[in-house]
């Protein structure tokens, strides 16, 4: 099971990264999200992306994130993705076989003490990117390629994948 945190605030709210994380860590088939504050326009996005593409991906808006943290630390790995980490090529192998991760990723500057709660803070390579690109790589890395073969169930329209243009198939 993979579920991911998003902490802080962006100085201004910008819903569009916040939507390409979420679009990210369900694509990537991590099985949930928890976000700061309360964001009524990405649930609704939640919503319409499962009912048409499928699965039942989760979203949930938190304010308390180290009470969440510490609830999840007694059955998974806290991972914090942060340029100042452990290399990913390096500390890969040590959480391979971990079943159970809640990945952290920042939205500006992250306090200090995540770096103590965490079990591992990673770094995808150690300079300053993005949280949707750290997470992207990072959700690829550790399942390997292996959840794009993975399907989303009662998806009413799937891709078949085509080398030569678009080909889809809409289930009733
Ligand atoms: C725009 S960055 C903010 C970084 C901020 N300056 C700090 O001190 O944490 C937002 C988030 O992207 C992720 N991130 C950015 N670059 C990264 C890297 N090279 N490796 C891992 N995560 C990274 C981290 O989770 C970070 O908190």
């Amino acid at each position: 099971m993979i579920e991911i945190l998003q902490i802080g605030q962006r100085l201004v709210r910008d819903d569009r990264v916040m939507t390409h994380i979420v679009l990210v860590a369900r694509a990537f088939h991590a099985s949930k999200i928890y976000m700061h504050g309360n964001n009524k326009h990405i649930k609704n996005t939640v919503k319409k992306i499962n009912s048409t593409w499928g699965g039942n991906f989760e979203i949930d808006f938190v304010n308390n994130w180290k009470k969440l943290i510490n609830t999840k630390k007694k059955s998974y790995k806290i991972i914090h993705l942060t340029m100042y980490g452990e290399n990913i090529n390096y500390a890969c192998s040590k959480i391979n076989n971990t079943n159970n991760m809640f990945v952290v990723v920042g939205a500006s500057k992250v306090p200090r003490e995540i770096y103590d709660i965490a079990d591992y803070n990673i770094a995808i390579g150690n300079q300053p990117h993005s949280e949707i690109s750290a997470l992207a790589v990072f959700l690829d890395r550790i399942q390997q390629g292996k959840q794009f073969l993975k399907k989303f169930n009662n998806a009413k329209i799937e891709i078949i994948p085509d080398a030569s243009g678009k080909n889809v198939l809409k289930n009733n």
